[in-house]
């Protein structure tokens, strides 16, 4: 979703703009504009698609402010124009913004009544109109931006920028993202730590509903009720050596190399490999009665694996809802349950909106994220972390087997606290456990397999993936994969259901993936391949070398090393990754930024 820059600085900040805004970049946006102030009056640039189209219209026409604000925009009021696209201005004042503004028709109605005229389709714009209305009125800067905020209902991070205050800017946040960061005599305010790298690393994480103004020295920052307050500045560290693709074509291809590490340091946060024992810090699972999983998209397979091991080891129920459902059917949870968000951006709104829909009702939470400050992290009772580093590639790949990885060892601790295994039962376990970023980096290695099955799928036009037990949220994960960034139609199915509707597709044009190494299972989903290839239909079987020794006649085998059970979402999660990857390049897609996509989801 749209990210934020904003400069005091000292020398001219255009560049700069711009190089946090390709920082930002893998939020995914449509439109890009910078805003500056030169000679105390707003100059603004503003172009429509991929950066490299602002930086051309900044050559043809410099922005030579030493103040200004900048904005990736992800089109939500308005479609991708550089008339929509932010800065918004209006009178004396620029905004940038991401975020909705719920009640902005209602407020624009209004403004249009007192004759101010609109030139977007944005609600961003309100924002600009009702800021420079109360300048009109004769407040001051701050003053104004505060009357302002408190008119706004619905999710916001703001920057502003306002004519005649040459070394200004001021911000907001409330529900989206927003931080504060610290430089010699400059001073910056962002979407991320990520985004300020090349700028400064002494960042100031803003709680929500905090605004803030800078100048050259310093920030000033207020609670949600205008009352002054001191944030604490955390040096990030090496905020701007993370986010290299070194000599990877793609941040996916780097981030799917860069697993076996991401689930080693994750495992290390959890399990304790001179005791081999295992441990939820800040849970006992043995109190909790309930287990309620919420998570979006990607994160929600973690969370479907993650059901498994939780009842089949520990003997905890557990549900797993889709974040943005959860609330609206009131769902049954009584305390002793725990709540658990599983998030790699720790700001999806969905999943934040869940989470407190639990809080609010006296439910505890938790939060398993990949951002140590994110609005998730800060707002539960106990956080878990996962240590995959920043994930740049729109398509999880890293912080999803981090997660599974986490996860996995949170449901061994479980058991072991809930008096289901034994101390040597949690030592094996934890043994297995920790044997997969080894077979996870074999797996990587051996993806001679995947190319002649990636150019076959590369001409389909729908893809079905299939599996069994905990393969089944691995298919719903590979059919996401494949359809965020190579555009093929691809859907996920537990292979059992194939009988009851999906069977109606096979034919020899769709593909059938199916994800099943060689365990209990096996048999039964043998036979729904031979089902399909009775019916003319294609299959790709992924499995392991056992499982390629049964595989029915016809079909195209891709090896995953053999593994325990326990790990296997883990290992096999590689090859349909790899698959996904390799089809986008064939297709010659934008494998790091997919069309309309964007990498944290911070609107509902
Ligand atoms: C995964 O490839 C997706 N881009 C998407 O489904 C993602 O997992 C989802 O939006 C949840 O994001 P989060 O983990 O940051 O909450």
């Amino acid at each position: 979703m749209c990210g934020i820059i904003g400069i005091v600085g000292v020398t001219p900040v255009s560049g700069r703009l711009v190089d946090s805004l390709r920082r930002l970049e893998y939020r995914g946006y449509d439109s890009a504009g910078i805003a500056g102030l030169v000679g105390g009056r707003i100059e603004r640039r503003r172009a429509e698609g991929k950066l490299r189209n602002l930086e051309t219209l900044l050559i043809e026409d410099p922005l030579t402010a030493t103040t200004g604000i900048g904005h990736t925009r992800w089109a939500t009021h308005g479609a991708p124009s550089v008339r929509n696209a932010h800065p918004q201005v209006a009178g004396r004042v620029a905004v940038v913004h991401n975020g909705i503004i719920e009640n902005f028709a209602a407020l624009k109605a209004q403004l249009i009544g007192q004759g101010r005229r609109f030139e977007s389709d944005t609600d961003t714009e309100v924002v600009a109109h009702l800021i420079d209305r109360e300048l009109e009125r004769g407040l001051e800067p701050l003053p104004a931006f505060k009357a302002a905020l408190d008119q706004l209902s619905g999710a916001y991070a703001l920057a502003v920028l306002i004519q005649g205050e040459d070394s200004q800017v001021m911000g907001a946040r409330r529900g989206s993202p927003l931080v504060v960061g610290e430089g010699q005599g400059e001073m910056f305010i962002g979407t991320d730590a990520l985004g300020l790298g090349p700028f400064t690393n002494r960042i100031i994480h803003l709680d929500d509903g905090d605004f803030v103004a800078i100048d050259h020295q310093r920030a000033r920052i207020f609670d949600r009720a205008g009352v002054s307050v001191n944030r604490a500045m955390r040096v990030v560290p090496a905020a701007s050596a993370l986010v290299e693709k070194g000599n990877y074509r793609h941040f996916m291809e780097k981030e799917i190399h860069d697993q076996p590490d991401a689930c080693q340091h994750t495992l290390s946060a959890y399990i304790d490999p001179i005791t081999s024992t295992v441990s939820s810090p800040g849970v006992d699972f043995s109190a909790i009665d309930r287990l309620q999983i919420v998570a979006c998209g990607t994160a929600s397979y973690a969370g479907m694996i993650a059901r498994y091991l939780f009842e089949s080891l520990a003997g905890l129920p557990t549900d797993v809802e889709i974040a943005s459902e959860f609330r609206y059917r009131e769902p049954a949870l009584r305390p002793g349950a725990l709540a658990l968000a599983i998030s790699q951006s720790g700001e999806t709104a969905d999943t934040l909106a869940a989470l407190r829909w639990c809080k609010d009702r006296g439910i505890m939470t938790a939060a398993l994220v990949n951002s140590p400050e994110s609005t998730m992290a800060r707002e539960v009772d106990v956080v878990f972390p996962t240590h995959a580093g920043p994930e740049i590639g729109v398509a999880s790949t890293k912080a999803f087997t981090s997660q599974v990885a986490a996860l996995t060892a949170l449901a061994i601790a479980a058991a072991r606290q809930r008096g289901r295994i034994d101390a040597a039962e949690e030592a094996r376990l934890a043994g297995v456990l920790l044997e997969a970023p080894r077979l996870i980096a074999e797996a990587i290695l051996d993806d001679g397999w995947i190319l002649p099955v990636a150019q076959e799928i590369a001409k389909a036009r729908d893809v079905l993936y299939l599996g069994r037990g905990a393969m089944f949220p691995l298919a719903l994960e590979g059919a996401l994969k494949l359809k965020e960034i190579s555009y093929i139609h691809a859907e996920g199915y537990a292979a059992g259901e194939l009988k009851h509707g999906p069977i109606a597709l096979v034919d020899e044009a769709t593909p059938i993936i199916v994800i099943a190494p060689s365990d209990a299972l096996f048999d039964k989903t043998s036979s729904n391949m031979s089902e399909v290839i009775a019916r003319g239909g294609r299959v790709v079987l992924i499995t392991d070398n056992q499982g390629a020794g049964h595989a029915p006649e016809g079909v195209n085998v891709v090896i995953a090393p053999a593994c325990d059970p326990l790990i296997a979402p883990l290992v096999f999660a590689v090859p349909i990754q790899v698959i996904a990857y390799q089809v986008a390049v064939l297709k010659g897609a934008d494998v790091d930024q997919p069309r309309n996509l964007a990498k944290s989801v911070t609107v509902e």
